[in-house]
């Protein structure tokens, strides 16, 4: 651990000279608003404005109407509601209860958990102080694990109205509200345009598990839309750049390509280990590179389906996070790769790269919408979408953003028919007779799988091999191996004993796939034969596990230092700016 202290420093060092030519100057954040209108009582009639929560789901194009209740007890909601023998859960034919809860004390997200398990339909947090609306954050830290889970909407309103719906409430008045989101993004036209604000990191924890899940879920309903026109797509990537002064030095070097002119952070939060910012910074640059190179063939989708492959077959954890993998990956979808190679150019040149230039200067907020700060981020028709990174909402957001009427009938109904596997094959493996595919074609989008065939079980990677397995695979193409009939007496190198491989029969010497050569030899001698491959085998089996043991227990070593290195050491980029202006969006 001696050699700890100094790798955090030097990353600290960097991460704050990184940051600090990063343009928060300037940052503007765009707080995301709905509005909460009071229907009654009387006094209080009017609309107020709320800020939507980065978590929940948000009804985006939708309404929902309410009946404010202030809690006897635990006015905080930091603790759960039964421990003090209260629900909220409306009676039958009641109208569904916002819970108003006080600020402070603890996460937004266990206030919405808490107010979700009481049975309330949506949670209000009023203020503490007089300040403009903030948006209220998922924090980073672990044991939050329910955030995933957090269904009901939940909004920040002023410190102002949350006084003037507890005065109602105490004077005895039923209060009537209805949470709109109607109008929470422009809807001008028949088409959406929509960016998706991402990285290619993998080893993030919560946040990096969180776009992987989205990207896995949405892509097929992402696919249809933007195949029908009825979406623009484009996808993002945040890079930061190395001072001048810095270029030379380690750090840069580590984390940045072209002579430190594009930067991410060390993926692990630790110079000495695994993989370094460079490696983010090239796969995502080759990523946004597979996106230009399949819209200019017209088909912008493809990148979904690079991306998905890619975390699959080339995750950090298997150390496959690198260009061959990503080669592949490229191939297999039948993406030009040598266009690709072009796009991505030489990352050790001391020159501009027009594609990662673009990317930086499109950091910055235009019009109605902020400077992306938070990764990842959703725009839809360049408003930043709040709330949870979940398929149905984010459906929601994007149906809400077309014109009214012209909205595609996935918006009305989810059931979306595709085959992905009829276009080359989905990527997946297919074997050289063309009628065993690896591609099934699922609700989900479709999954690269060996398959059984016949009872015999397919084993592999299911995007560039399968090969046939255990009991029955000589019923499939020989296994793979070598047979010959001669004199209507039939030999085969394919034993079903055997869980892979081809070896020549007895009596036949050869690599037991093209060819096994007869040769007279004595049965002992290939009896011992036989013994020395069982030894090998064992002796394989068990170096092989022994890898893996030590792998598991340096991975690990490797995540619980990162949790404790990640509470000292602020990386995603909004926490830093954060402490160089006002805050607009917390996580307390
Ligand atoms: C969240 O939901 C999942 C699936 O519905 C469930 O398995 C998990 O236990 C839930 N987590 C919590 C903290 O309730
Ligand atoms: C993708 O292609 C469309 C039409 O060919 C074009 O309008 C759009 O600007 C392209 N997007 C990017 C990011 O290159
Ligand atoms: C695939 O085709 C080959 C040759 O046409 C045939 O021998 C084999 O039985 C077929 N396999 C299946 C699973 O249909």
């Amino acid at each position: 651990m001696g050699r700890r202290p100094a790798a955090w420093c030097c990353a600290l060092l960097l991460v704050l000279t990184l940051t600090a030519r990063w343009p928060a100057a300037t940052a503007r954040f765009v707080v995301e608003k709905n509005s909460l209108r009071v229907t009654s009582p009387a006094a209080l009639r009017g609309v107020y404005e709320c800020a939507i929560g980065n978590f929940g789901m948000p009804q985006y194009g939708g309404t929902m109407h309410g009946v404010v209740v202030y809690p006897k007890a635990n006015r905080k909601a930091c603790k759960p509601f039964e421990d003090f023998d209260l629900s909220f859960k409306p009676k039958p034919g009641g109208l569904p209860v916002f819970l108003l809860v006080d600020r402070g004390d603890c996460y937004f997200t266990t206030k919405g958990w808490n107010a979700q398990n009481s049975g309330a339909a949506a949670v209000l947090v009023a203020d503490d102080r007089v300040e403009p609306l903030i948006t209220m954050d998922t924090p980073e830290s672990s044991g939050t694990e329910h955030i995933e889970n957090i269904t009901i909407p939940s909004a920040l309103i002023s410190k102002r109205s949350g006084d003037d719906l507890r005065k109602a409430l105490e004077n005895g008045d039923m209060v009537n509200v209805l949470l709109d989101w109607r109008e929470s993004l422009p809807h001008p036209d028949e088409r959406v345009e929509y960016e998706f604000w991402t990285n290619s990191n993998d080893e993030c924890g919560a946040k990096c598990d969180m776009q992987m899940n989205f990207v896995r879920s949405f892509r097929a309903i992402a696919q249809v839309l933007e195949k029908r026109g009825y979406t623009q797509f484009t996808p993002h990537y945040i890079t930061w750049y190395c001072p001048e002064a810095f270029v030379l030095s380690k750090q840069c070097k580590s984390q940045c390509i072209n002579h430190g002119r594009y930067c991410a952070p060390d993926p692990e939060q630790d110079f000495s280990t695994g993989y370094d910012g460079k490696d983010v910074v090239l796969q995502n640059l080759i990523q946004i590179c597979v996106f230009k190179v399949a819209n200019e063939s017209r088909k912008p989708w493809m990148w979904w389906d690079y991306v998905h492959d890619f975390a699959v077959r080339c995750p950090m954890k298997e150390k496959k996070y690198n260009r061959e993998c990503a080669n592949g990956v490229i191939k297999s979808l039948g993406l030009e790769l040598e266009k690709i190679n072009k796009c991505v150019g030489d990352p050790d040149a001391d020159k501009e790269n027009p594609v990662l230039k673009a990317e930086q200067d499109a950091q910055i907020g235009r019009g109605s919408r902020g400077d992306v700060t938070i990764l990842p981020t959703l725009v839809v028709n360049n408003r930043q979408y709040r709330g949870k990174l979940e398929k149905s909402s984010v459906l929601k957001a994007v149906c809400s953003g077309f014109e009214e009427t012209t909205e595609p009938d996935v918006c009305l109904r989810e059931d979306i028919e595709t085959n992905e596997c009829l276009e080359n094959n989905g990527g997946c493996w297919l074997h050289k007779a063309g009628n065993v595919t690896a591609c099934k074609d699922t609700f989900r989008g479709r999954v690269c799988e060996c398959p059984i065939v016949n009872g015999v079980k397919f084993a592999g990677d299911g995007y560039t091999n399968c090969e046939a397995s255990g009991v029955g695979r000589c019923q499939i193409n020989n296994g793979g191996c070598w047979k010959e009939t001669k004199n209507g007496k039939t030999v085969s190198a394919c034993s079903n004993e055997e869980s892979q491989g081809c070896k020549c029969p007895p009596g036949f010497r050869g690599d037991g796939v093209t060819s096994c050569k007869g040769k007279v030899s004595t049965a002992s001698s290939v009896g011992w034969g036989f013994l020395w491959v069982i030894f090998f085998g064992l002796a394989l089996a068990g170096a092989g596990a022994y890898a893996v043991y030590k792998y598991r227990l340096r991975s690990y070593m490797d995540s619980e230092i990162r949790a404790i290195m990640a509470q000292y050491m602020p990386l995603e980029s909004q926490e830093t700016t954060n402490q160089q202006r006002p805050v607009d969006h917390a996580d307390i």
